[in-house]
């Protein structure tokens, strides 16, 4: 089995739209892949209550009980770990709003996946909606990548682009790009895991 342990730090909508994707897509039966667990750094992220209520394992690694990053980051790859043994799974941040460590990376290189809602390279950060509004951009959106150390980098696996309406505030321009993100990112995932099975024939 290919595990997909999922990161997050609030609502989790994202993951909700990969959890069902993966359901109606047969994820399990056609690439061998399953939801193994969510995992958040805030105990009171409400994703977890979901999570739990459609039976899937859930882990809290709350970053303000570790002295620094590193010790953070330990235990958050301990968590993962558990869910993925064989270090053969995909390590899907969706709203996950912790900086992580170069070393934390690099124990996952290649199979780290992150959505961030800007279109990338444009506004790596926070407050993406608010800077693109600001800025006079006419279109906004989201982009699927893989994690590097750097923040915000890593190939651009999937992007949406959304318009920029008269009158948009960072909370509507939020909510135009969350209804795309929630259909790249299960889209992106699918597309890796077609890829992995493929090259493993
Ligand atoms: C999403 O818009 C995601 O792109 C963003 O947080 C939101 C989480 O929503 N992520 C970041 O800003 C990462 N820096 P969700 O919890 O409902 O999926």
């Amino acid at each position: 089995l290919r595990p997909l342990v999922i990161l997050i730090s609030g609502t989790g909508s994202n993951m909700q739209a990969i959890v069902r994707a993966a359901a109606r897509g047969r994820w399990r039966e056609r690439y061998g892949a399953a939801v193994a667990a969510v995992i958040s750094n805030r105990p009171d992220a409400k994703g977890l209550a979901w999570a739990a209520q459609e039976g899937i394992a859930t882990a809290v690694v709350d970053h303000t009980a570790y002295p620094s990053r590193e010790a953070f980051d330990a235990a958050l790859a301990a968590a993962i770990d558990q869910h993925d043994p064989q270090g053969r799974g995909l390590v899907v941040l969706a709203g996950f709003m912790r900086i992580l460590t170069a070393g934390f990376v690099q124990r996952y290189e290649g199979r780290i996946l992150n959505i961030h809602p800007s279109l990338l390279p444009a506004f790596p950060g926070l407050h993406t909606h608010r800077r693109a509004i600001e800025a006079g951009c006419r279109f906004a959106g989201a982009t699927v990548h893989r994690v590097t150390a750097e923040l915000d980098h890593g190939e651009y696996l999937e992007q949406a682009v959304v318009p920029i309406l008269p009158g948009d505030t960072p909370e509507t321009l939020a909510a135009r790009v969350l209804t795309q993100e929630h259909l790249i990112y299960p889209r992106a995932i699918e597309r890796l895991l077609a890829a992995a099975c493929a090259a493993e024939g």
